[in-house]
């Protein structure tokens, strides 16, 4: 039987990697609910569409098509894996998806991805909203000043130069919109496993989700 496994928690406690792994090594498919409310922010930025303007936001969505391929992500057909992790992107991106009429389109989109089953998703409300049934439900959660460095070395790989306390700042600035918005807030669903990452190598992360999907899909062959 393939399942569907839901990686939800703050930003930067390593669920993209973590979850992409995951996948890979169950042989399922990979998705990253994150990059696609990202793309919907970079179409609002390079149109320049004002943030404080959200009707015109709203009109402008069916012109946005997002669509994943081989591991990448594209908005209306252009590969936008690079433009989608400026920090221009991460500062507007929590105020984007705190947009109800941008989450219901995406969490439909999303809902029929896993609809086969066999997938692995990372976000925010995928225990919660997108897959309330999802078999196992993973919650991740880090350190402040771990987190922040994790996402200062991942920017700086990607040649991004960034002070570690603005890092640090936005982290605090969108777990504080995150949780606090009103549809589908980031929190741990009642049936999740909490994962403190702050002290986890990557692997031993991979290791410990892996080993729980297994004893379920295990058990559920009786
Ligand atoms: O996982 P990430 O940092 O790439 O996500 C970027 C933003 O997208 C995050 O700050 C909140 C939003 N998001 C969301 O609201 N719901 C999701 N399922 C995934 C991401």
């Amino acid at each position: 039987m393939k399942i569907v496994i839901a990686i939800d928690g703050y930003s930067g406690t390593g669920k993209s990697s973590t979850a992409k792994q995951v996948a890979s090594r169950l042989g399922y498919t990979y998705i990253d609910s994150g990059a696609m409310y990202r793309a919907i922010t970079y179409f609002f930025l390079k149109n320049d569409i004002d943030f404080q303007n959200q009707s015109v936001m709203i009109k402008s969505l069916p012109d946005c098509t997002i669509t994943f391929d081989n591991g990448s992500i594209f908005l209306n057909g252009q590969n936008v894996d690079h433009e989608i992790r400026t920090m221009e992107v991460n500062q507007s991106v929590s105020q984007v998806s705190a947009l109800s009429e941008v989450r219901t389109k995406l969490v439909e989109q999303q809902r029929k991805m896993g609809e086969q089953k066999g997938v692995v998703m990372d976000g925010r409300d995928i225990g919660t909203v997108v897959f309330p049934k999802a078999e196992l439900k993973v919650f991740m959660t880090a350190n402040m000043d771990i987190r922040a460095e994790r996402r200062r070395k991942e920017l700086d790989k990607k040649g991004i130069d960034e002070p570690l306390h603005v890092i640090k700042e936005n982290l605090i600035e969108r777990d504080r919109i995150d949780s606090s918005r009103k549809d589908s807030p980031l929190k741990m669903a009642d049936d999740a496993k909490e994962i403190d990452t702050s002290h986890l190598t990557l692997n031993q992360q991979i290791d410990k989700i892996v080993e729980m999907a297994e004893s379920i899909i295990y058990a559920s062959r009786d």
